[in-house]
Order: structure tokens, then C-alpha cells, then sequence
């Protein structure tokens, strides 16, 4: 009988590129990511992996309930909501950073800022955190529109590049955490499947230690 492919969920757009690659490096047959096309469920060639093409915030969720043995996870969506999963790996690729940030020609902030970000929860935490009042707007995304608007005194949000912000004016205030991307598993596969998922979490590892060592981090 052909052995059932171990399932992991991998987010859509801009880690797709950096995953193919680091599975590449980690000697693992993925060239499927790398096709251009709508489908959403994908076998790797040799059989050995399908991969489920999801929104980045609905990686965890696959994962915890089964439907996908391992994931990669972006740390924010992991700080921002809590999951009952292992978290064994990360593969230092979607390096990035959350920060609180505000327009570079911003007046006195009020007593209670208000802050417009898709992330409540850290946002609560990062400001209960240093005794700082704020009031918490929960926007999906283009976050950075908020205080060009008056919608917001603030965001927290992600910075990679930093264009972003710099296009809108906007400067970073305070760093409240970085972020990559977690290899995360679901807790019963990582026991039953473990035959699989170790080695393959090995090779990762490897070729994850391989590029920060490249990048001298
Ligand atoms: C993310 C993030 C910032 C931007 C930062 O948004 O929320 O807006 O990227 O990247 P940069 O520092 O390289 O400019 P994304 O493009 O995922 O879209 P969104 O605004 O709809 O969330």
C-alpha cells in the first residue's frame, strides 16, 4: 500500500518563496510550491508531502485540529491567538518585526491613545504590560492608514522592509517583539507520525542553521 504523504499546511504569499527554498536546501522534494497556479492542496512529487496552500492565519488552525500534521506558522499569529500545538523548530525565515509606530510629524498623544492594529491582543498585553492606558481599534489590514485619518494615534504592525511606513510617513516608536516563521505540529501526529516528522524536522533544522549562519545571525 503507498505510504499516506504527510500533510503540512504552508501560508500563502510572502514566505511561499522562502520555504520552497529552505526545503530545497533541506533536501526535501517541494518544487510543487514553487508552481504558479489556484490549487490549494498539492503532492510533492516523490508522494511523500502534500501541502495545503492557506491563508497565513488559518495555518495553526489546520494544525491543531488534525487536518495538517505540521504547519509553518508566523510568530504573531501564534502570540496573537493561542493554540494547543508543539512548537519545535524555528526556521528563521518571515524575519520580521512588530513595532508600535506613529506619524513622524505627530502632536502630544492623548492621556489614552488609541491604537489601530490586527493584533488586540499582543497590543493589550505590550502596553498593560508598562502600565500604559490604550484604547484598542482592531483593523485587518493596511494599518497603516489608520493615523492618516484620525482613526488612530498609533499602530503596532509588522515592519520588514520598513517601505511601508516610510511611504506613510510613519516612524517606529518601540519594538514589541520579532517575528519569523515556527514550524508547529500537531501534538498527536508528533507522536504517531513520528518516524516522519523527525527527520523531516531535522533536515530543516539543519538547512535553517546553514542560512543563519549565511546571514551571520
Ligand atoms: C504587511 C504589514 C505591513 C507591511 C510591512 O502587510 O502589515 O503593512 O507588510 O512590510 P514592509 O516593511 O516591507 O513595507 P501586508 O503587505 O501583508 O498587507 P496588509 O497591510 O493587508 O496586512
Amino acid at each position: 500500500m503507498k505510504p499516506r504523504p504527510l500533510t503540512i499546511a504552508v501560508p500563502k504569499g510572502r514566505v511561499q518563496k522562502a520555504l520552497s527554498a529552505l526545503f530545497v536546501k533541506a533536501g526535501l522534494e517541494a518544487a510543487v510550491l514553487d508552481v504558479d497556479d489556484r490549487r490549494l492542496v498539492r503532492e510533492s512529487a516523490d508522494g511523500k508531502l502534500r501541502f495545503l496552500l492557506l491563508k497565513p492565519d488559518d495555518v495553526p488552525t489546520y494544525v491543531e485540529f488534525g487536518a495538517a500534521e505540521i504547519g509553518i506558522s508566523g510568530r504573531d499569529v501564534l502570540l496573537e491567538r493561542r493554540y494547543d500545538l508543539y512548537q519545535p523548530l524555528d526556521l528563521g525565515i518571515g524575519r520580521c518585526r512588530m513595532v508600535v509606530a506613529a506619524p513622524l510629524d505627530r502632536a502630544t498623544l492623548p492621556d489614552v491613545p488609541r491604537v489601530a492594529t490586527k493584533y488586540p491582543r499582543i497590543t493589550e498585553e505590550h502596553f498593560g504590560a508598562r502600565g500604559r492606558q490604550v484604547e484598542v481599534i482592531f483593523v485587518q489590514g493596511s494599518v497603516e492608514l489608520a493615523p492618516l485619518v484620525g482613526l488612530a494615534d498609533l499602530i503596532v504592525d509588522l515592519v520588514e522592509t520598513g517601505s511601508t511606513l516610510r511611504e506613510n510617513h510613519l516612524g517606529v516608536i518601540e519594538e514589541v517583539a520579532p517575528i519569523s516563521s515556527v514550524l508547529v505540529a500537531n501534538r498527536a501526529a508528533y507522536k504517531l507520525r513520528a518516524s516522519e516528522i523527525a527527520p523531516l524536522i531535522a533536515a530543516l533544522a539543519s538547512a535553517s542553521k546553514e542560512n543563519k549562519a549565511a546571514a551571520g545571525t
